[in-house]
């Protein structure tokens, strides 16, 4: 066995509910709610980035799992929102974490796909037999942001999600022989390395995203082999879990795969299957590289008293660009308790109006000298001083 042992979470501490952006940009807040299927953002403040919520995400999976910096052997930071073209995020974090020096630390880059791409080299490692009793830590991190009054921008969100890789999984144990992968050379969202907003032709990427989603799956049926290729075999997943940009996409990605499973009125299985995955990213909005392990940890934290003890689960990952990843797994025994407490740390965050949102959003571009006098939350990104970035 094999797969995800522990799982952390970090947001920022402030969301703006999207129905005030509706009324200040001047559209139906049901095309943000019911159209997107969004309720609120995630908000970074400038002393959040992708280092600090990947930092705070590590340490809480490590302290979840009950386990010691020491046990780990390899470090994967997967993001597409960098803070170095060089230097990566990883070893920011194994400094703040005070990983050992015998761990393999780097980041993986392909937009959202970063993490589920340090996931793999993850289990690799593992079944390789490189690990040699070690765990891997896969930690996916990002900040959601597209520009004030561009259509993406209610689909920004920031936060981090932790994994702790094992052979000895207690979340989710993973089929590492059947992930089916679907890769293509498309320019649907894309972010050059001078801009600190992305950019997107969004309608073609939703159309990307849905082949990638074919593509994926017929290469997954092609290792399971003949009974993947009959109808109805994804009924045998208790949970079906989507890559969400917005919560509507997952809901069209559902409609999709399970049209192409033989089922034309999906509607039922949604609310069986995925609608638990969509409640944490409904209020948090896209955490990019995080947002398929947002969902998983959703379905976990907020399926109450249906017990998934044992059942089978379907993932769906996607990165723009693209390279996109169907796999299958098993949740384990005690894995909804040790997550049940995850919605509860999301109601003490800050409510913004669009003002302190808009303020926010600018002052995360102003470059500026480290402050000295930190306080709140660890760690937080304090400044450059000689073009170095400073951590407190
Ligand atoms: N009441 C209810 N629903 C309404 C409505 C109203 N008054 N007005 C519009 N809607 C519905 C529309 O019918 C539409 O639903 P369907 O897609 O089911 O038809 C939905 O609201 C959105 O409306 P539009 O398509 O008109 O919205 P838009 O053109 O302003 O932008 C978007 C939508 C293209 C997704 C945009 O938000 C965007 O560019 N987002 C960023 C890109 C993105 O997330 N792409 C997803 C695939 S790529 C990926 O997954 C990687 C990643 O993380 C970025």
């Amino acid at each position: 066995m094999i797969g995800i042992d522990a799982l952390g979470l970090a947001v920022p501490d402030a969301f703006l509910p999207l129905a005030a952006l509706a009324a200040r940009r001047g559209v139906p807040e049901a095309k943000l709610t019911a159209g997107l299927g969004l309720h609120a953002m995630a908000v970074p403040s400038p002393e959040d980035d992708t280092v600090t919520l990947a930092a705070r995400a590590a340490a809480s999976a490590l302290a979840r799992g009950g386990v010691s910096p020491g046990e780990i052997g390899l470090c994967v930071v997967g993001t597409e929102t960098a803070v170095d073209h060089s230097k990566p995020v990883a070893s920011f974090v194994q400094g703040l974490l005070g990983l050992p020096a015998s761990c393999r630390v780097f980041e993986a880059k392909h937009a959202c796909f970063g993490g589920t791409a340090g996931l793999m080299a993850a289990l690799d490692w593992i079944r390789a037999g490189s690990a040699r009793g070690k765990k891997a830590l896969v930690v996916c991190s990002d900040i959601a942001r597209y520009g004030i009054g561009t259509p993406g921008e209610p689909t920004q969100g920031a936060g981090a999600v932790a994994l702790v890789v094992s052979e000895r999984p207690r979340l989710v144990a993973i089929d590492p022989e059947t992930v089916g992968t679907y890769s293509r050379d498309v320019m649907d969202f894309w972010r050059p390395l001078d801009r600190s907003d992305a950019l997107v032709d969004g309608h073609y990427s939703v159309e990307c995203y849905l082949a990638a989603l074919d593509g994926a799956f017929d290469a997954h049926r092609a290792l399971v082999g003949e009974a993947a290729a009959r109808p109805g075999y994804t009924d045998r997943f208790a949970a079906m879990l989507y890559h969400v940009p917005y919560p509507k996409m997952a809901q069209k990605a559902h409609a999709r795969l399970r049209a192409r499973d033989g089922d034309d009125a999906p509607e039922v299985s949604f609310e069986a299957k995925v609608r638990a995955s969509l409640a944490l990213p409904r209020v948090v909005g896209n955490v990019y590289t995080g947002s398929l392990y947002l969902a998983l940890a959703s379905l976990l934290a907020t399926s109450g008293g249906r017990d998934l003890a044992g059942e089978r689960a379907l993932f769906f990952s996607y990165g723009s660009g693209c390279c996109a990843e169907l796999f299958t797994g098993q949740i384990m025994p005690g894995a909804q308790a040790a997550l049940a407490d995850l919605p509860a740390a999301l109601t003490s965050r800050r409510e913004l109006t669009v003002d302190e949102y808009e303020a926010l959003f600018q002052a995360r571009d102003a470059a500026r000298a480290p402050a000295r006098a930190p306080s709140g939350a660890w760690p937080r990104f304090l400044g450059v001083e000689d073009g170095k970035r400073v951590y407190g």
